[in-house]
């Protein structure tokens, strides 16, 4: 038996709902696609993006979207992408595939596809390959309403009224992909780009530098200590791979099959995707040194499992499935950035559809909602709620090499007044008793709604509905608590009222 302790009377800090955040990129059929159809598709679309996503996406409430990478951004001229699209630049997308970017899908049809999504957009500037002018301009072309050059452009391109772009990066990867800088090298360009995005109107900007890779602390140290007061949040990249960083054990074993995979692989997958926690603990007590009121937001704006590309597919298209597996690691990180939202503001699952772990994959007209959607389903009601305190007591499950515990979770306080949990049962084949002990107020019944399979569990085209929210018969609680069993591998959604 294991025990879950709520206290429903200790609220902690608010869970920003940016923390349920995505991230799409101009890579595979990410955009082409998976999103972005075109007006003349017989596939059903509004304005050239895919109705089916859409309805999709909103149904998770999708809060905030960065765009155009990755990668991809760094090497991204937004002026390649306005105005009439049969005169629209057609570059080579060097970052991925080398396929050709006919720049149909640009500033105006990302921020269509926001306002379809109701969401709020995240632009990813270009540092590596761009100008503090394109950058700047970029953001008057979105932002200004008044009389301007950048302002006028965009009329004469269709769009009367200003978007009020709030968030913009600056800079992605710019350890790597996007430059390979030094950190104080970064520093000094980022200070330089933050003092010319200016405000227009009543906008208020939210800048966003580009933080480490994983567990580079010094990176974090040098940027926060030389330009911490010029920003508003900082990224973190981490992808779960197993073997990934070079104080892992596993070495040698990057990446895997999406599908195929045995327990001692399910179990090292959980002890990348756990890491999460340690990394942002660490990231937090460096930031901690310079900006003790966490002023600024950590921001972990890309993140996911990273499995082998679908055999069969270009694998420079990053196109994989997605299981039973990748629900628990999109469960846990989620709990973890609940957990830590004090500083965590965002979170961005890479990638939206049909890249990484996504949460949809589509195949020309047909669409899927994978097991990852669902957690974000069953995580919704966690947005701009109250994190409670809570604890759970166990013990460990997994492999010799690779142990993990066995439930994972969080509590929160909803805007609606109702009080949440969601859990994780790790166990790849066991189920787990759990006794939940509530203080603070009284409850007469939880109510819950979950995910379970066999690890390797996934939905495909053929079988699209394998995978799937039930729902369990509503439990009493008494005597302040309640006692639920979690199937092998699940993810648990308990609402009490
Ligand atoms: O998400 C795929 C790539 O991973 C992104 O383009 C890059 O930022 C990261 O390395």
């Amino acid at each position: 038996m294991k025990h879950l302790f709520v206290n429903t009377s200790r609220r902690l800090s608010k869970i920003d709902k940016n923390i349920y955040g995505h991230f799409s990129e101009h890579l595979g059929r990410g955009i082409y696609g998976g999103i972005y159809v075109g007006k003349d598709s017989p596939i059903p679309n509004v304005r050239g993006i895919r109705s089916d996503v859409v309805q999709a996406l909103r149904n998770i409430r999708v809060p905030i979207l960065r765009w155009p990478g990755g990668c991809f951004a760094d090497y991204y001229n937004w002026r390649d992408g306005i105005g009439p699209a049969s005169e629209r630049r057609r570059i080579v997308n060097t970052s991925w595939g080398g396929t050709v970017e006919d720049n149909s899908f640009g500033t105006h049809e990302f921020l269509d596809l926001c306002e379809q999504l109701g969401c709020s957009p995240y632009i990813a500037g270009n540092v590596g390959s761009g100008t503090v002018r394109e950058l700047s301009e970029w953001v008057e072309y979105m932002n200004s309403g008044g009389e301007s050059p950048m302002a006028g452009l965009r009329r004469k391109n269709g769009r009367e009224e200003p978007w009020k772009v709030s968030y913009v990066g600056i800079g992605n990867e710019s350890w790597g992909c996007g430059g390979h800088m030094s950190a104080g090298y970064y520093a000094d360009l980022y200070k330089q780009y933050a003092t010319y995005l200016r405000p227009y109107g009543d906008t208020r900007l939210y800048k966003l530098a580009c933080g480490p890779d994983g567990a580079d602390y010094a990176w974090t140290d040098a940027v926060v200590r030389q330009a911490g007061k010029y920003m508003d949040g900082l990224s973190l990249h981490y992808y779960t791979m197993p073997g990934y960083y070079p104080t892992d054990p596993y070495k040698g074993e990057k990446k895997s099959s999406a599908t195929e995979f045995d327990e001692a692989n399910y179990y090292r997958t959980l002890v990348r995707a756990l890491y999460m926690d340690e990394l942002i603990t660490g990231h937090k007590f460096v930031m901690d040194q310079y900006d003790p009121e966490k002023r600024i937001g950590l921001s972990v704006d890309e993140w996911g499992a990273w499995h082998a590309a679908e055999p069969g597919t270009n694998p420079a298209f990053l196109y994989q499935q997605n299981t039973m597996r990748d629900a628990i690691v999109a469960a846990v990180s989620l709990n973890i950035f609940n957990r830590h939202s004090d500083r965590v503001r965002m979170a961005n699952l890479a990638q939206m559809v049909n890249v990484i772990q996504s949460v949809i994959l589509t195949e020309g007209e047909k669409m899927i909602l994978t097991p990852t959607y669902h957690v974000f389903e069953l995580y919704k009601g966690h947005q701009e709620a109250a994190l409670l305190e809570s604890y759970v007591q166990q013990d460990f499950v997994g492999t010799e090499e690779a142990q993990v515990p066995a439930i994972h979770a969080s509590a929160s306080e909803g805007t609606d007044g109702k009080v949440r949990i969601t859990l994780a049962n790790l166990s790849a084949g066991e189920a787990q008793s759990i006794r939940c002990t509530l203080s603070g107020r009284d409850f007469s019944t939880a109510a819950v709604r979950y995910l379970a399979g066999s690890m390797n569990d996934h939905n495909s085209f053929d079988e699209p509905d394998k995978v799937g929210i039930r729902t369990m018969p509503g439990i009493a609680i008494e005597n302040g608590g309640f006692s639920v069993e979690a199937p092998a591998c699940s993810v648990l959604e308990i609402v009490l009222s």
